[in-house]
């Protein structure tokens, strides 16, 4: 059941190419248009939409962080991203004109129930991103999109995470394509890269070996930091918790603007410090500023395990690991950049002798508040 693999965990990261067509699957037609008629939201509805609000936990709340970055740059509609256990609890501005986007792998988070059951008696429409066919979540939403990832039985998510962001980038453009917005071009060249995304994923995991010994020679650490910035900010985010659930070891995300801010006090000598590099193209000033960050945390003695876009040369003198990923645009990087970070949690768990699959304190789907 395992398909020859050791865990479940590595059987669904090697899955991950398949998931993301599948979830692209029937959903975009000859001429780059979306087709999402599972959408069944009036399209006068997505139309008048004044305010996105994205509720979830853990990983899915991770691909809500990017999906932010995706709907207000295609849509210019203000987006926010709630964790769902706080969600209800500070009284939030909900009205007909509010989108709620509820993601779950499961359908069954009890909190993210709650916080839709919540957002629908304010009189919110809500839009389930779900991976369950039939489970809780999706039937008390007004509409659902499936992620077909297929069943994710290890307790990390992986590739529900990454199909996650696919169904997100999906309702992204077609809110854009419905709304009409400025950005035409732009999305149909993001189309067309999605097409092609699930063959970079396999290139990744092509390339995963020097990621893996990586991982064996830091099982001894007690601390691994994460920088990221824009959308490479949640990616950080997400292999901190990876690090965490599996490897039971000290791991935070961080925003690279915020080093100064603080945590660049946590860096001492040899502390393995993960760096996810934004495309050196067409937002250089981020690019500019992420390299500076590099460079200070290895003047006061990090250890830097670079990810950065094949062909990015500027961070070759400053990176004592570097990991490449394809170049992808700006906003599907997290599609190629989380991939590593996967693997590396998963090895170094294996090499703690941990339990990958079902990690200590931990439940697949937690249907308690
Ligand atoms: O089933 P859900 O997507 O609603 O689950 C949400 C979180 O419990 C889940 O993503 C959790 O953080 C994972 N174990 C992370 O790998």
């Amino acid at each position: 059941e395992k398909g020859g693999y050791d865990y479940f965990m590595l059987k669904e990261i090697a899955e991950q190419p398949k998931a993301v067509a599948d979830t692209l699957l029937g959903r975009i037609d000859g001429s780059g248009r979306l087709t999402l008629d599972e959408v069944r939201i009036p399209d006068a509805v997505l139309r008048a939409a004044d305010k996105v609000v994205i509720i979830a936990c853990g990983t899915a709340f991770h691909a809500g962080l990017i999906a932010k970055y995706a709907i207000e740059h295609w849509t210019r509609i203000p987006c926010e991203v709630e964790l769902a256990s706080e969600f209800r609890y500070r009284d939030p501005i909900l009205g007909q004109k509010t989108l709620v986007i509820a993601i779950s792998q499961s359908g069954e988070t009890m909190d993210t129930l709650m916080a839709l059951r919540h957002a629908r008696e304010q009189g919110a429409k809500v839009l389930a991103v779900c991976n369950t066919n039939g489970s809780t979540i999706p039937r008390e939403s007004d509409a659902v999109l499936y992620t077909h990832a297929g069943p994710e039985v290890a307790v990390a998510s992986t590739k529900a995470f990454l199909t996650q962001l696919v169904a997100c980038y999906l309702l992204a453009l077609y809110l854009g394509q419905v709304r009409g917005t400025k950005w035409g071009d732009e999305i149909h060249a993001v189309v067309r890269e999605l097409a092609r995304i699930g063959d970079e994923v396999e290139r990744v995991l092509e390339t995963m070996e020097p990621v893996r010994a990586l991982a064996r020679s830091l099982a001894h650490k007690d601390t691994v930091l994460f920088l990221g910035r824009h959308v490479g900010y949640p990616v950080a985010l997400e292999g901190a918790l990876k690090l965490k659930e599996l490897a039971y070891m000290h791991a935070e995300g961080f925003a690279a603007g915020e080093l100064k801010h603080g945590p660049i006090a946590l860096i001492e000598e040899d502390l393995p410090v993960v760096v996810v590099v934004p495309s050196p193209k067409g937002r250089s000033v981020l690019h500019d500023k992420i390299v500076s960050n590099i460079q200070e945390i290895r003047a006061r003695g990090a250890r830097t395990i670079v990810i950065a876009e094949e062909g990015d040369e500027a961070v070759v003198p400053y990176a004592d690991h570097l990991i490449r990923i394809p170049a992808t645009p700006t906003l599907l990087q997290p599609l190629v950049s989380t991939v590593p970070l996967q693997v590396f949690a998963c090895e170094l768990a294996t090499a703690r002798g941990n339990e990958v699959d079902q990690p200590r304190n931990l439940a697949k789907s937690v249907t308690v508040e």
